[in-house]
């Protein structure tokens, strides 16, 4: 098989997989400064990002839709010696923005700890081998590096998600590394110095904060940005338009034309539950408990399209979302269902053009 074929039979392939072609254009067209260790200039990594043409032509694509200048003091941070700490609500592209940045200024965006309250040390320092360790007794031999430890040798940079889920004394383990760049091994008298272009991106849950607040001396060592909901309909409908074509064109769905008016439609129940107001702002509505975000909107216009695909006429049709938009937005069986039949009957029975959608909501709505 070639690297295509490879990368094309892969559910998911990593950023840097993905993108491979956009990348390699990148460096080669990038005759700016580039930090040490860095694949791309500063520049070409914020472009890469927001997307734009090279002068040879080739077009790279938006991966975040959002204001540049985040991105720019994203990328300029990397190259100073803060980490970068990603913060904002859930589904506002945190992981996928960690992903793409250490794709573009590293090459690989796998060097990955993905934080849970079981998180141990280890995952953050190295751990031991423990067959070698009994037989050998400490040797470097018997250490196993952390994806942290390896981006410290190699002068790249590692990815910590969910920061804050993390329990305290295993985060503060980070401080030493962070502020001294530095790894001590004292099991076997030595220490891992980072190399040149080490860096974190730390990302973090607006809604986690205070299930583990980070330590004032931790948050010292990052530079914090927030990534915004987006900004108005128009931006999130281009959003989730983008994404659930990439994602049918990687699961090989059978072509269902992308349903501009549906699309719409998600992202304005979930727009207006999310802020609790209708869009023309006379309506008061009650939010329910789960994440209505672009993300979930994502996932809910990809299973409309398997279903529209595989058991409809190949048309997504409201009755292919009513389904997945009642189960994105009652998460709580009780309490959700009382908010949902409320806008259902104050909100989309009164819109006329909304009728096809009321009568597949009032058909999956039990
Ligand atoms: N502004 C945006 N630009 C591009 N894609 C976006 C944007 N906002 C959301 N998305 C899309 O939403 C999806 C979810 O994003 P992601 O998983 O990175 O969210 P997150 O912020 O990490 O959420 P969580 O807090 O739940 O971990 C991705 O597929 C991403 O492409
Ligand atoms: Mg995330």
């Amino acid at each position: 098989m070639t690297m295509t074929q490879e990368r094309d039979a892969l559910l998911r392939p990593h950023a840097e997989q993905a993108f491979a072609a956009e990348l390699t254009a990148l460096a080669a067209a990038d005759d700016r400064p580039r930090p040490p260790s860095w694949k791309l200039s500063p520049w070409a990594v914020v472009t890469y990002l927001l997307g734009g043409t090279l002068p040879d032509g080739t077009v790279i694509t938006p991966k975040y839709v959002g204001p540049r200048r985040l991105m720019e003091v994203a990328v300029a941070t990397l190259a100073t010696d803060r980490a970068l700490l990603l913060i904002g609500v859930p589904g506002t592209a945190k992981t996928w923005v960690s992903e793409h940045l250490s794709a573009a200024v590293a090459g690989h965006s796998t060097l990955l700890v993905q934080g849970t309250s079981g998180t141990a040390e280890e995952a953050i320092r190295y751990g031991w081998n423990y067959a070698r360790l009994l037989a050998e007794g400490p040797s470097e031999a018997a250490l196993v590096p952390s994806p942290i430890m390896t981006a410290m040798r190699t002068g790249s940079i590692a990815r910590l998600e969910e920061l804050t889920r993390i329990p305290s004394d295993v985060q503060d383990a980070l401080i030493t590394v962070l502020s001294e760049k530095t790894l001590p091994v004292p099991e076997l008298g030595t220490e891992v110095q980072a190399a040149k272009g080490f860096n974190v991106i730390a990302t973090a849950n607006d809604r986690d904060r205070g299930v583990n607040e980070l330590s004032s001396a931790l948050r010292r060592r990052f530079n914090t940005v927030v990534l915004p909901l987006p900004a108005d309909e128009d931006e999130e409908v281009s959003i989730v338009a983008r994404r659930v074509e990439q994602l049918g064109a990687a699961l090989e769905l059978p072509a269902v034309p992308a349903a501009a008016e549906e699309i719409r439609r998600v992202v304005r129940v979930f727009r207006e539950l999310r802020s609790g107001i209708t869009e023309d702002g006379r309506t008061k509505l009650k939010s329910p408990s789960g994440t209505l975000s672009t993300a979930e909107a994502i996932s809910v216009i990809t299973n409309g399209m398997a279903l529209a695909a595989h058991f409809g006429d190949g048309v997504l049709r409201p009755g292919d979302i009513a389904g997945a938009v009642l189960g994105a937005v009652v998460k709580d069986p009780v309490a959700d269902q009382v908010v949902w039949t409320e806008y259902l009957e104050a909100v989309v029975r009164q819109r006329a053009e909304w009728a096809d959608f009321y009568r597949a909501c009032r058909e999956v709505n039990g």
